[in-house]
Order: C-alpha cells, then structure tokens, then sequence
C-alpha cells in the first residue's frame, strides 16, 4: 500500500484543517494509508509521523488554526536539514509528501524535491502571496475578518468624527490591504507594491474634509514600509485631525473558515491526492479562473506577483 503523508508550515491559516481533512478522506478512499506530520518541517525532522483515520479529522472542517500544528524551521531551510528531512521520508516509506504553507514552504518543499521525494504544495496562507493561484487558503477569511473590523471601526470614527489607520498582515503583499480596502470603503491604502507618501494619505484625508466627510479608514499593510504609530502621528499633526491606530495583528489569522476558504481547501486537497493517484510528481496546486490548475514547483515559485494598480485607483475614485 503506498503511504503519503501531509505538513501544514509557515504562518497558520484558516481552511488549513478542512484541506488536512479533504486529504486525509480522500487519500484514505484511493487506498493510500495517510499519515500527519506535526508542527511542520521541524516535526519531519523531528520523525513526529502519526497515521491518520477518517475519524481523527472528524469536527475539524470549520476550525481556524491546524490541527498538525505548524512551525517555522530553520534547520531545515540548510542543506543538511533537507537531507536529513529526505532521509527520514524515505525510512518512513513515504511514497508523497503534500505540504500545505505559503511561498516559504514551497521553496522547502522544491528543495525537498532535489532529493528524490514527491512533494504536492497547497498554498496556505493569510497573505495570498503564492503567484500560481488566484487565491491561497486562508486569504479570504483573513480578508472578511478584516472587514469586520473596518465596520466596527467605522462606527467608532464617525462618532468621533475621527481618522484611522488599520494595520493588516500580508508580509510583502498588499492583497489583504488591497481587497479590505474595496470592500470596506477605505479612504487610502498604503501597500509594498505602490508607493505613496504621508502627503499624498493627508491631502485624501483634507479633500474628503472639505466635502463633509466626517471619518476617513487608512489601511496600512504591514510591508508597506510605514510604521502604524509614526503614520498616525504625522497625520495629525499634518491635518489637525484626530486619529488612532488599530493593529489588527492575529485577529485576523484565526477564526472559522469561510465557505470560499473550505471549498478551495477541500478541492485543492482532494486534486493533490488525484495527482498523487495519476503518479505526476512535485506539482504546486492553484486555482486560476475558477478552475484547479498545477504547475512544476520550480516554474510556480518563478511566477511574477502581479498586483493590479487598477484596484488602488478603484479605492481613490470610490472614496473622492
Ligand atoms: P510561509 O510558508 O508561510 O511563507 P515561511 O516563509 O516562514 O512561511 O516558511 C516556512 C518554512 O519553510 C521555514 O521555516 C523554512 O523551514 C522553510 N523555508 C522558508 N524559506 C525557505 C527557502 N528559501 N528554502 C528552503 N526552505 C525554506
Ligand atoms: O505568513 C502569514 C503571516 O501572518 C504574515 O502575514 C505575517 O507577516 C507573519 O505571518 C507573522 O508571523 P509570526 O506568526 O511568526 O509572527
């Protein structure tokens, strides 16, 4: 019987569990005996295996976080490290490894490749930074969780006829900033792909002012290259406006899956088995256009992150 085995690694991310559980049915259902890895790429290195049973992935579909914990390893980021992770896969009789992370974890997982081992990337994470898919796990619900938090904030503002400037992660990538931005009516977001500067968020603020606006949201991605605390201060004390700054930090990497993040986690995990099935190897899975794609590892991490600037036009003209 061929034994594949499945990581989650790098930053958590919500759907993590239901493409753990897609994974775990679906591999047991093509006859393969599945087995978790815990606490990602430091558990392989540390041989932590544990076969798993349709039940053991049972009450996990709508849970944030991972029920096979993650980590972020640099032991195994060096050559050594993946030689040994090799190593260890290989006396374990893993015939696939499938490895849920963002483009950190894939790059491990490539190197993981050189060394003869089978690797199926899913991209999981909040900051949707994986170029080969439209959407990573997680991003969407980050997103919405997000939104919630711009409303309450909102509310909060106007009753204080008050500014503020809401931190999102996203790492290097401004997608979280960019989507909460258009959805939640954000007067400016400040993200790594464009830049700007406190004036331009100043001048925005002043125009929206002089037309009665009585609250402005800024949405500070955290790679953006501003500091939250140091923006809001320059914002007062350049427009006499008031403003507080809001971090939104972790709240915004748990939380229950939305029904977008369970879909995408449950076809992308069910489709990582199948291409096991069909004996195609190091694969990185997506979705472009709606539709389950895949690509050659290597070839998916040298994918250009394309940003369209067209979206931080829309959050200018929408909020004029
Ligand atoms: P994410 O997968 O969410 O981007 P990280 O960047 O922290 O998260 O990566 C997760 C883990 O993947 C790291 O702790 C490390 O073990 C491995 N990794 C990250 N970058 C590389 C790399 N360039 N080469 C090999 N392994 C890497
Ligand atoms: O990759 C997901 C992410 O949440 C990023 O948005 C953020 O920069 C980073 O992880 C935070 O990492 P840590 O959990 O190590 O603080």
């Amino acid at each position: 019987m061929q034994k594949i085995a499945v990581l989650t690694s790098g930053g958590d991310a919500p759907g993590m569990n239901a493409a753990i559980r897609a994974i775990v049915r679906k591999g047991i259902d093509a006859g393969f005996e599945v087995y978790g890895i815990r606490r990602g790429y430091s558990g392989l290195l540390e041989d932590d295996f544990r076969k798993l049973g349709r039940r053991h992935v049972a009450d996990i579909l709508h849970k944030g976080g991972t029920m096979l914990k993650t980590s972020r390893c640099s032991e195994f980021a060096t050559e050594e490290g993946q030689k040994k992770a090799a190593g260890i896969l290989k006396k374990n009789g893993i015939d696939a490894l499938i490895v849920i992370g963002g483009d950190g974890s894939m790059r491990g997982a490539a190197d993981l490749s050189e060394y003869g081992i089978n690797v199926m990337c899913l991209p999981g994470t909040i900051d949707n930074d994986v170029n080969c898919t439209d959407f990573t796990i997680g991003f969407d619900t980050a997103v919405n969780t997000v939104l919630d938090a711009v409303s309450n904030v909102r509310d909060t503002s106007a009753a204080h006829d008050r500014a503020a400037v809401i931190e999102v992660m996203g790492r290097h990538c401004g997608d979280i900033a960019i989507h909460a931005g258009i959805a939640g009516g954000a007067e400016w977001v400040c993200v790594p792909e464009f830049e700007c500067t406190v004036d331009d968020i100043c001048r925005k603020i002043r125009a929206g002012a002089s037309k009665g606006k009585i609250q402005s949201i800024i949405i500070n991605a955290e790679g953006s290259g501003f500091n939250t605390f140091d923006l809001v201060k320059e914002i007062e004390e350049k427009t006499g406006r008031e403003t507080r700054p809001v971090v939104l930090s972790y709240i915004q990497r748990g939380g229950s899956p939305t029904a977008g993040d369970r879909m995408l986690a449950t076809l992308l995990g069910i489709r990582a088995v199948e291409l096991i099935e069909e004996g195609r190897r190091c694969r990185a899975l997506g979705v472009v256009n709606g539709k389950t794609v895949d690509f050659d590892i290597r070839e998916a991490l040298e994918m250009p992150h394309v940003t369209d600037k067209k979206l931080i036009e829309y959050i200018n003209i929408l909020s004029k």
